[in-house]
């Protein structure tokens, strides 16, 4: 993307800020002046213009799905790669039909979590363009459950085409103040929602004949995948390295994804020994922690950032994009975190946090105490 078109495009737009009120999110009822606001949301979309909008999962940047253009924009504004491909929203899960070539399987995964945060990988139609797809002949297609997305999708008439709405390569937002950050002057709108609910992005599929396969986990977990069908398999890149020549199953894998600049180092070992290992290596000034709420009085306030309880990954995954920006801005030389066990929700937080950390994992065996990673 060349300088000028980025200027044309991004930066010299006027970005609305749009607040919905959270009681009527969570009624769903909107008030006439709320379905006024959604409308000129949805006029810019059909206009082709961009609108920041609140999902379930994480917040989304989005344009009409149909216009290779609007794609165009979306790219220019993240500094996205234009062979990384993007979701397209729809409204109801039974409008796939008009982009994708569907099968019963699809209906079946419908059923179970549309609308929700499962996106689903098809052989695409004509009427997306490949600008959209990256190149792909597949599209993704999400049917978020939000009822500020469902309702813009529903007012705009189009599918809306909207990819996380961070700056490419920093952690998905899940606040208004996060896109502030990353999108001020790059786009016409934001509608703030509020906080997101899960906290991690969708859970992908790719549906090809009978095969099922994992490519992102998310807040849909492996064994309710597993309850619609048997075998459903889970890409390797969910939780190991591309190799150096391998083509990645999804565009999204091979790009460094949700790093904090400072290295990233998990931790794994008995929580004893791990939490002796911290104590010790908390003396360093430059190092920031994110650690479990059970063990904020351990370590010294100024070096941790409390991701939630140990046990409870829903909580975790909910605070950990948040948790990455808020150590960013504290500029350490060096973040530990803990690696997450990979069951329930787990994985999700397993995949982003090894992708933070570029794999980078240390065992802690007993008796090791600090200064002696790097
Ligand atoms: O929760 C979510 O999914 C959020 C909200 C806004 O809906 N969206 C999101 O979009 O996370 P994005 O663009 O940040 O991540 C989409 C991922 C990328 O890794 C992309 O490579 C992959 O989906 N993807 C999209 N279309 C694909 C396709 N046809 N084949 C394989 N991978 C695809
Ligand atoms: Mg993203």
């Amino acid at each position: 993307m060349n300088k000028s078109t980025l200027e044309e495009d991004n930066y010299m737009k006027q970005t609305k800020i749009l607040l919905i009120d959270a009681a009527e999110i969570s009624s769903a009822t909107f008030s006439n002046e709320t379905v006024t606001a959604l409308e000129n949301a949805a006029d810019v979309i059909r206009q082709g213009g961009l609108v920041v909008f609140p999902t379930e999962t994480v917040y989304g940047l989005g344009a009409d799905g149909t216009s290779a253009d609007a794609a165009r924009k979306i790219y220019a504004a993240k500094n996205r790669p234009s062979d990384n491909p993007l979701i397209i929203h729809i409204e109801k899960p039974e409008d796939a039909e008009l982009y994708a070539k569907t099968c019963e399987l699809y209906y079946k995964f419908a059923r179970a979590f549309m609308p929700g945060p499962l996106t689903v990988i098809l052989p695409k139609k004509d009427t997306v363009p490949f600008s959209v797809t990256g190149g792909l002949d597949s599209v993704a297609l999400r049917c978020p459950s939000h009822p500020v997305a469902r309702r813009l999708i529903g007012l705009a008439g189009v599918p809306i085409a909207a990819p996380s709405a961070n700056l490419s390569g920093k952690p998905s937002p899940t606040c208004a103040e996060h896109v502030i950050e990353d999108m001020m002057g790059r786009v016409d709108m934001i509608i703030d929602g509020g906080e997101s609910d899960i906290g991690l992005e969708s859970t992908i599929i790719k549906i090809d004949g009978k095969t099922v396969t994992l490519l992102r986990p998310g807040g849909i977990t492996y064994d309710a995948l597993s309850c619609v069908t048997d075998g459903v398999e889970i890409a390797s890149a969910v939780t190991e390295q591309l190799a150096k020549d391998e083509r990645p199953l999804s565009p999204g894998m091979k790009y460094r994804h949700y790093a904090p600049d400072a290295p990233v180092v998990l931790l794994d070992g008995k929580e004893e020994d791990v939490i002796e290992f911290l104590k010790a290596e908390s003396q360093r000034s430059d190092c920031l922690i994110l650690c479990y709420t059970e063990e904020t009085g351990l370590l010294p306030s100024e070096r941790i950032i409390d991701i939630g309880r140990m046990n409870d990954a829903q909580a975790q995954a909910h605070k950990l994009f948040s948790a990455l920006r808020d150590a960013d801005k504290l500029s350490p030389s060096i973040i530990y975190a803990h690696l997450p066990q990979k069951d329930g929700i787990g994985l999700a937080l397993y995949n982003r946090m090894i992708r933070a950390a570029a794999h980078t994992v240390k065992y802690i065996p007993s008796g090791m105490k600090g200064n002696n990673l790097i």
